[in-house]
């Protein structure tokens, strides 16, 4: 049920039961994350293999600290830079965090998100909340709160209205290593402004054998109608007349209001029936990085070149 009151989802959470939760990037499925059950729930409800680990959400550096080990100073930055906001980083786990949240990593991803109802949220219970985006694993992630009911019934109590999702993209995910900052899913952040905080950025080798995050899949965040990304849209039309195609397009706009349309556009695309969803690549600089990377990601097909 879609809510405005957010007493329902701090009663509802602290019970250890599931909600959805309005973020900055996308809506996430929320609960208890020091409560092993609760936690179980969300990987239930949405389908997802409990060898994917759990982002934890915090409102503060000083709740922070009871999570992880210690703070790097290039974490510390980050942090100070882009919190609350769509970053998420990789720290060493502290005893409190559990096994489940991190998939048996002795690292856990925290961030502190910016959307000021989760904040408030947040500061209403004593512990952080797990959340993932609230879809069904392998499906788009959801932008309003209206896709979360229309995923998930029923089977999440509560969905707290908080608008459309102002970034659009999921967080973009980092690890310290060596003295880099290692980006290992891209999203809200972009790479060009992580290296104005420290120059020395890479993205992480696309091996997919050795796939760390979900995010990283070489299938992901699809939709169920097949998605082709296309050279030239009116060609593709004109060579298949026998096809139904739905045209996923943002002409005129610029890569920050893409981001925020692109999920919510593609859902709506993939509930009217097409044949096939088509779409042309975007300019591969800033955010539009991300968003091509999320294109490819949703388009790919096994047996696929
Ligand atoms: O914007 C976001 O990050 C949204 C909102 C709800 O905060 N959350 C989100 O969560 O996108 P999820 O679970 O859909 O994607 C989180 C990604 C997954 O690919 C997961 O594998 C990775 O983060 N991840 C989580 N914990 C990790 C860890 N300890 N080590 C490596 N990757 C981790
Ligand atoms: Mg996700």
């Amino acid at each position: 049920m879609i809510t405005n009151n957010i007493q329902h989802i701090v009663e509802t959470l602290k019970k250890g039961d599931i909600v959805g939760i309005p973020t900055e990037t996308v809506y996430g499925l929320g609960a208890n994350g020091l409560d092993e059950k609760a936690v179980q729930k969300i990987f239930r409800v949405k389908g997802r293999p409990n060898k994917n680990p759990l982002i934890l959400h915090t409102h503060s550096i000083k709740e922070l600290k009871k999570l992880v080990k210690h703070i790097p100073p290039i974490a510390k930055k980050l942090a100070d830079n882009y919190w609350p906001g769509p970053l998420t980083i990789l720290f060493d786990k502290s005893e409190l965090v559990s096994d489940l949240i991190t998939a048996g990593s002795k690292k856990v991803a925290i961030r502190i998100p910016s959307h000021p109802l989760f904040l408030e949220i947040l500061k209403s219970v004593d512990f952080p909340i797990a959340a993932p985006s609230a879809n069904p694993y392998q499906r788009i992630s959801p932008t309003t709160a209206q896709q979360v009911h229309e995923y998930f019934q029923d089977k999440v109590p509560y969905v707290l209205e908080g608008g459309k999702c102002e970034c659009g993209l999921e967080s973009t995910i980092v690890g310290i290593e060596n003295n880099k900052v290692i980006i290992y899913r891209l999203g809200g952040i972009t790479m060009e402004s992580l290296k104005k905080v420290h120059p020395n950025v890479e993205l992480a080798p696309k091996d997919n054998t050795k796939v760390v995050t979900s995010g990283m899949d070489l299938k992901h965040y699809a939709p169920t109608t097949k998605l082709i990304i296309v050279d030239n849209i009116n060609l593709f039309k004109k060579n298949h007349p026998e096809l139904n195609i739905g045209v996923l397009t943002f002409e005129h706009h610029n890569n920050r209001f893409i981001a925020k349309e692109f999920y919510y556009q593609l859902y709506q695309l993939d509930q009217q029936n097409f044949d096939v969803i088509i779409c042309k690549k975007f300019k591969n600089m800033g955010i539009g990085k991300a968003l091509n990377d999320k294109l490819q990601r949703a388009s790919y097909s096994e047996g696929a070149s």
